[in-house]
């Protein structure tokens, strides 16, 4: 019964949903268990280009179930409007599912979510606007509303007229906005719930079927370790957790039957958003990174700050996600660089720490130690076996799996399926 976890091991868009639809060939079930619509999964395979946001990277295989798990937030809006899209570029989604779980973005938390981030003014997180931390919010608080609950109309209004006089109130009195109709909501969440009936079923048991039956799993994360509201840069993080242990609850799978961790990693790292990342280069070799990786938000378009490898922070995340493995995407980014740079310790206030400090404040102050290693120059991207790649770029991943303790198990050399190189053996 393999499972893997697919974890993103940065501050997001390291490339995950290219991992998972190569992994997926391979596995009968694909869960995505955290995060929303702030998500923008690039997928490159035979039926072309696709940025999804909350379908799991596995729908391009018909045998592949594709669950939305319960620990996502789920935008139904969005989440029609993604089906329509893949539907016409004859891609079947009659595979999907959705955790009757799910908690649902409503459109109080779209609009608090905006006027939230307006109130912080210079402190703001840069949130994506999409409501995901109200939701987030919300379902701890438990006025949350999940999606088996359109499933049932009558219990649907009354739950949704309490919830919503409470927002209203908000809306109108702290925020001095106009409130939501009720019966619009209800409404246009009801054709919502008609739409996605099909899709809505408990999970856990499949899951669990799959299981015993020995096929492959693949859990299927979002955003990354250092925007986790627990381990990462907080307050400027997310508001649900992308780590392993997240994967457990997100998807509804005991933590013991997950066989391997595979953590993701760009060959460098980015950032999109506020919030401190050490080794974030505001120079010409920054721009030439954002340039040639493409480092534009899948969904926002907002430029990502873009810097060298910090090793400190993927000891971190690769110590609070107990990774078996690592995935390093884009390393024909690299291609034209002559030398290049990995940050193996921080300086703060004079003295050399090599910990991910908890505080932003003193993340804020480190000034990275670098070490240089020679850049290869030359093109890999058609290179498909380990031994094919340039002496400098092996000792480049040597040196990273050196510095994170972690064995490399995939490269990526660019954005297609078969663009890819297998070190080792993930499981
Ligand atoms: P939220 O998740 O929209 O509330 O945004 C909180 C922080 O997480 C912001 O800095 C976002 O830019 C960042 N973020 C959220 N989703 C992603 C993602 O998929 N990739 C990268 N950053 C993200």
């Amino acid at each position: 019964m393999p499972v893997i976890a697919v974890i993103g091991a940065q501050w997001g868009d390291e490339g995950k949903g290219k991992v998972v639809d190569l992994l997926a060939e391979k596995a009968r079930v694909v869960v995505r268990f955290s995060g929303g619509d702030n998500a923008g999964h690039t997928v490159v395979n035979p039926y072309g280009e696709f940025r999804l946001q909350l379908v799991p990277s596995g729908i391009f295989y018909r045998e592949t179930a594709c669950i939305i798990g319960n620990g996502v937030v789920i935008n139904p809006a969005v989440l029609i409007d993604e089906i329509d899209q893949l539907n016409q570029r004859s891609v079947d989604t009659s595979n999907l599912v959705i955790s009757d779980r799910a908690n649902l973005i409503m459109p109080y938390h779209i609009l608090l979510d905006g006027l939230e981030e307006d109130s912080r003014g210079g402190k703001a997180i840069g949130t994506m606007r999409r409501g995901i931390g109200p939701a987030f919010a919300d379902k701890v608080a438990r006025y949350g509303i999940r999606a088996g609950d359109l499933l049932d109309k009558e219990a649907f209004l009354e739950r949704l007229r309490l919830i919503l006089d409470g927002k209203n109130i908000i809306l109108t009195k702290i925020y001095g906005v106009s409130p939501l109709s009720l019966d619009e909501v209800y409404t246009q969440y009801c054709q919502y719930g008609e739409r996605l009936a099909p899709y809505i079923r408990e999970t856990t048991i499949m899951i669990e079927e799959a299981l015993n039956k020995e096929e492959m799993v693949l859990l299927e994360g979002a955003q990354g370790t250092l925007l986790d509201p627990d381990f990462g840069t907080y307050p400027y993080a997310t508001s649900s957790s992308p780590l392993a242990g997240g994967s457990s609850v997100g998807a509804g799978i005991g933590p013991t039957r997950i066989s391997a961790v595979l953590g993701v990693f760009k060959a460098y790292i980015t950032r999109v958003g506020a919030g401190p990342m050490p080794t974030e280069l505001k120079d010409a070799t920054g721009d030439l990174i954002r340039e040639r990786g493409h480092e534009y938000g899948t969904v926002s378009g907002r430029p990502r700050d873009c810097g060298w490898f910090d090793a400190v922070a993927a000891r971190f995340s690769t110590r609070v996600n107990g990774f078996t493995g690592a995935a390093i995407t884009n390393l024909d980014i690299f291609d034209t660089f002559p030398l290049l740079k990995i940050c193996v310790g921080y300086k703060l206030h004079g003295e050399t720490i090599d910990n991910f400090p908890s505080s932003i404040a003193a993340l804020e102050k480190c000034q990275p130690i670098y070490e240089e290693l020679p850049g290869w120059q030359t093109p890999i991207s058609h290179m498909r076996e380990y031994e094919q790649l340039p002496p400098q770029a092996r000792q480049y991943i040597a040196r990273l799996e050196e510095l994170t303790s972690c064995p490399v198990n995939l490269i990526s050399v660019g954005s297609a399926r078969e663009q890819t190189i297998q070190k080792t053996a993930i499981l």
